[in-house]
């Protein structure tokens, strides 16, 4: 259906994916013994989530895995990245550990495994328990020598069968939206609170890393969303209201995981937030900058930085994000259904400055995110023709091979998401499966993209 000539070429071994992750796809919330975590809390809270949607059912993956881990076979794929939800292997978040939890995902794994497909375990995409939400959540230390003994619970009974392991997805997205916008849960708005969650997320990487490589793991890696800012205009503002939005997004990261230090930018960042902060310890660098056998990398779109002023004009309620730029439009390029500009060579050139930036000390590369959100609509053949999504996924996977040919190594790359999910304050309004999910029956429909992917992976074996 779809024609070869347009599908990139990879190198052999090259590792192609499909991702989802727990609470956006599991439902089964309330079942064998799974206690609340905050995105429970968070989408039963009036007004939070579009539509009040919840995770209480989504794509009822918990009892259909079998069938999406068919799905995963007919489409080729290599691997499939999936996460664990700490509130079923910890339901208190700390304390008895729940044998149905492990059991689960046992399950799944030994299906993957008879299918021919690599699982790689993403141990926290931002269900915490609640329960440790309300001992400070990740504002407080505690909460990493938590997911410390977690990892080391799920990496004791899974590691010799689960090859490549992410201890955090996004911790932007868990530190920055979590506790500084309140657009993720568990919805605080705070400064101080944000940048404390950020060292804590970081300590409890490091943490669990340690606890990794002594289950014996053969890949132990985090997952970043680092993004491409670029400055709306060519002046000092402007470029200044990068180099911020570079801090927040992307060195707040980088620096510590790959270069053993704190962004040297951080203070025209944050100003008195981080000036003032105690969470930090001596030899906290050296256990968050241990050797990774891979960067994970979710990417999406450009964003388009200019300088702006102080939203919060009380400096008392200033939160850490408030920290003078804004994001503006992009003429001139498509948007998705997120209003995402799509800009596939800006996948390119944040590979590629990557690489100029940290050299050596990069570790090879998985992309372990990418894909689009669309207007899709089920045609009366019954089929949907995402046309709009399979130019998404050429273009960037065209792209990411010009990293490739840059001297980028990147070993692999795993579409997000194999199934339409719960998009977290969105809900199930926006789809960004490459199979439609219809809510009302749980019925699966492979689309046009996945019609695509699964040419254009057996193209490469050709
Ligand atoms: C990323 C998340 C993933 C999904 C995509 C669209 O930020 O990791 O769960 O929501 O965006």
């Amino acid at each position: 259906m779809t024609e070869s000539r347009a599908f990139p070429r990879f190198p052999a071994g090259f590792v192609f994916g499909a991702a989802t992750a727990s609470y956006q796809i599991e439902g089964a919330a309330r079942e064998d013994g799974r206690g609340p975590s905050i995105w429970d809390t968070y989408s039963h809270t009036p007004g939070l989530v579009a539509n009040g949607d919840t995770g209480d059912i989504a794509c009822d993956h918990y009892h259909r895995y079998p069938e999406d881990v068919t799905l995963l076979r007919e489409l080729g794929v290599d691997s499939y990245r999936f996460s664990i939800a700490w509130p079923r292997i910890v339901p208190d978040g700390s304390g008895p550990v729940n044998p149905k939890g492990l059991d689960f995902y046992a399950r799944l794994v030994d299906e993957l495994l008879a299918a021919g497909i690599e699982p790689a375990a993403t141990l926290y995409h931002w269900d915490l328990p609640q329960a440790l939400e309300d001992r400070g959540g990740w504002r407080v230390r505690e909460t990493a020598e938590r997911f410390a003994e977690y990892t080391a619970v799920v990496a004791g009974h899974l590691a010799d069968r689960v090859p490549r392991w992410i201890t955090l997805n996004e911790p932007w997205c868990s530190a920055f939206l979590g506790y500084s916008v309140g657009r993720h849960a568990p919805g605080a708005r705070e400064g101080r609170g944000a940048l404390a969650a950020a060292h804590h997320l970081l300590v409890g990487h490091g943490r669990a890393v340690e606890a990794l490589r002594a289950a014996g793991v053969r890949e132990a890696g985090i997952t970043l969303n680092l993004d491409r800012n670029l400055p709306a205009t060519g002046s000092a503002a402007d470029r200044a209201a990068v180099v911020r939005a570079d801090t927040q997004h992307n060195l707040v990261w980088t620096e510590p995981l790959l270069a053993g230090r704190y962004p040297h930018t951080e203070e025209e960042t944050w100003g008195e937030l981080i000036t003032g902060q105690d969470f930090r310890r001596d030899g906290d660098l050296a256990l968050i900058g241990q050797p990774l056998d891979f960067l994970g990398i979710n990417y999406y779109r450009p964003i388009v930085v200019a300088d702006a002023p102080h939203r919060e004009p009380d400096p008392a309620l200033r939160t850490a994000t408030d920290n003078r730029y804004a994001e503006v439009r992009l003429a001139g390029a498509r948007h998705t259904a997120m209003d995402w500009p799509v800009v596939p060579d800006s996948f390119t050139d944040l590979l590629v400055a990557l690489k100029e930036r940290y050299g050596d000390a990069l570790p090879p590369i998985h992309i372990t995110e990418n894909g689009s959100a669309e207007h899709d609509e089920v045609s009366p053949d019954g089929a949907v023709h995402d046309r709009d999504r399979v130019a998404y996924l050429r273009g960037h996977l065209t792209a990411l091979k010009a990293a490739l040919d840059a001297g980028v190594d990147v070993r692999g790359y795993y579409v997000w998401s194999l199934l339409d999910n719960f998009e977290w304050a969105f809900g199930y309004g926006k789809r960004f499966g490459i199979v439609r999910v219809d809510y009302d029956t749980q019925r699966r429909t492979p689309k046009d993209s996945y019609h695509w992917y699964r040419a254009m992976i057996a193209a490469q074996r050709d």
